[in-house]
């Protein structure tokens, strides 16, 4: 099956943060994991660059918007590259493709009688790129996001008729596992309950934008020409340019992972344009949570912003994603705390799964020959391992589909845990000094170390490099993931390298 998936298209008014790490290796491990269980997967990622946003802050640089857009864009895909993100796609919503794909769509959404014009007026919010619907009383209110002024705007241009498009809303929203977690479609049901009025699309006097064909000195609203990018991405540039070919390149998307800031966007606007234009729509849109750090919200003025790169070079790209995906629960709000995530990494990947490798590698080669020790009849499937390692897999599994990445790490975690415990009850140290215990101590040996193989082929979503470098001490046969994950891979009789270490214990000096 063809599994599409998207990141939000970032805004290049600023360098990458820690927000817009953690919903692209969420995705990442996401990708991952279905191209493991053998989809063809299309994992998208980009940047949104037109708008007044991007524009003010290219004239602040001193900047045209094109110079200032290659700029943070070549910066977001060098970090993402960094981090060894797994994406297929990378599309800039000024990529020239784009906008022949804007104005196919938006001629299709004309020829359908979705667009008239009328008056907007309303309190706006530059950073949000959004009218803001209710601001208080006050004579210039601010953005609860931003905590910036809004302006007050006053304009005639094009509108979309949302309204026209309530009644499948509302049944799209109703429809099982659309909008996740059930905490977020509940806002939305609330949200589309009030009724949906139309919205503006265009905007007058904003040159950086795709001009609005047939529809003089207007621009799209960066917010319809960016959602507009899932579809582009899925072209490449060189092809003819048919809409209708989406289809066959991985449209609809299963998934949308967004920040809850963009939910309404997601789940509401952008099916009705599809819905317009005669598309399919996407299967799932998920809305995770915001981060803070240390309990407050990150921002310049603050001083507190975590800079991803810095994360990477200093800690590594396994031990924060570690922490991200097994800590925060994946659409909650979660805080980012330094001495939490040092000890989680040290203890969970260090001590419990990394030391689990290291003293089994080391008794099996001093005591085996430097080989995978053979277990006899003792090791099979009834073996209290197997049986761990069968109910981690069921739960894993079962996470993945609720992308609970918390419930998936916590299954692999436990059976590093139940191959510890084994290991200290059955205490191997002592038995290879009884006589006639080597055959037991080569069954225990074996079964630890096929948990260990299980854990580390468990860990590739979500700790790749680790569990790379995990199963390079395991000789195992090459086989496809699912084949992998069944008890017994383990080549008994292939030679056991010299145990290196998996993870290296995290001592951070100063915060990060
Ligand atoms: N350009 C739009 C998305 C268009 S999608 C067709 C946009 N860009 S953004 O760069 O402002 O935000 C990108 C994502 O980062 C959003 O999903 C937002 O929720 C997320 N985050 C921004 N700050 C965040 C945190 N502090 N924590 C977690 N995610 C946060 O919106």
């Amino acid at each position: 099956m063809t599994y599409t998936l998207t990141t939000p298209l970032y805004y290049v008014n600023d360098r990458a943060h820690l927000g817009s790490a953690y919903t692209t290796l969420a995705c990442d491990a996401i990708a991952r994991y279905r191209r493991l269980m053998g989809d063809t997967v299309v994992f998208i990622t980009g940047c949104d660059e037109h708008g007044q946003k991007i524009q003010r802050t290219a004239e602040a640089a001193g900047l045209s918007p094109q110079a200032h857009c290659d700029l943070v864009s070549a910066g977001y895909q060098q970090l993402w590259q960094n981090w060894q993100i797994s994406n297929d796609r990378f599309i800039r919503t000024t990529d020239p493709h784009h906008r022949r794909i804007v104005e196919q769509f938006f001629s299709r959404v004309e020829a359908n009688g979705d667009i008239c014009e009328g008056r907007q007026q309303g309190w706006y919010c530059v950073a949000c790129e959004e009218f803001k619907d209710d601001p208080a009383e006050a004579k210039q209110p601010s953005c609860p996001i931003h905590h910036k002024p809004l302006e007050w705007r006053d304009e005639v241009n094009l509108f979309f008729r949302l309204s026209a498009y309530q009644q499948q809303i509302e049944q799209l929203i109703r429809r099982p596992g659309f909008i996740a977690p059930e905490s977020r479609r509940r806002e939305v049901e609330n949200f589309v309950a009030q009724g949906l009025r139309d919205f503006s699309i265009s905007r007058v006097n904003l040159p950086w934008g795709v001009p609005v064909p047939g529809h003089e000195g207007h621009t799209f609203y960066v917010w319809f020409d960016a959602l507009l990018g899932y579809l582009t991405a899925l072209l490449s540039p060189d092809e003819t340019l048919d809409l209708e070919a989406v289809c066959q390149r991985g449209w609809p998307a299963q998934l949308h992972v967004i920040g809850k800031d963009i939910l309404r966007f997601h789940a509401v606007y952008w099916p009705a344009m599809l819905l317009s234009a005669g598309l399919p729509l996407p299967e799932r849109v998920f809305g995770h949570g915001f981060l803070t750090r240390e309990g407050q919200k990150m921002g310049k003025s603050l001083g507190n912003v975590l800079d991803p790169q810095v994360l990477l070079d200093r800690c590594g790209a396994d031990a924060v994603r570690w922490y991200l995906l097994r800590d925060i629960p994946f659409g909650d709000d979660g805080d980012f705390q330094q001495q939490r995530f040092v000890d989680l990494v040290n203890s969970d990947l260090a001590n419990t799964i990394g030391n689990l490798l290291n003293r089994t590698i080391a008794m099996a080669r001093r005591w085996f020959d430097a080989a995978v020790p053979s277990p006899g009849e003792g090791a099979g499937t009834g073996h209290p391992l197997a049986v761990a390692a069968d109910e981690a897999c069921r739960d894993y599994h079962a996470a993945w589909q609720r992308l609970d990445f918390r419930a998936a790490a916590e299954a692999v975690l436990g059976l590093a845990i139940a191959a510890n415990g084994y290991l200290n009850d059955q205490a191997p140290w002592s038995r290879m000094k009884q006589d006639g215990q080597r055959e037991h101590v080569a069954c225990d040996l074996y079964a630890v170390l096929e948990a260990a193989r299980l854990v580390a082929q468990l860990l590739a979503p979500l700790v790749p490099q680790m569990s790379d470098r995990m199963l390079a001490q395991l000789p195992g046969a090459s086989a496809p993931w699912l084949e992998q994950l069944r008890w017994g891979g383990l080549v008994v009789g292939a030679p056991l390298p010299e145990p290196a270490p998996v993870m290296g214990r995290l001592e951070l000096e100063g915060p990060l």
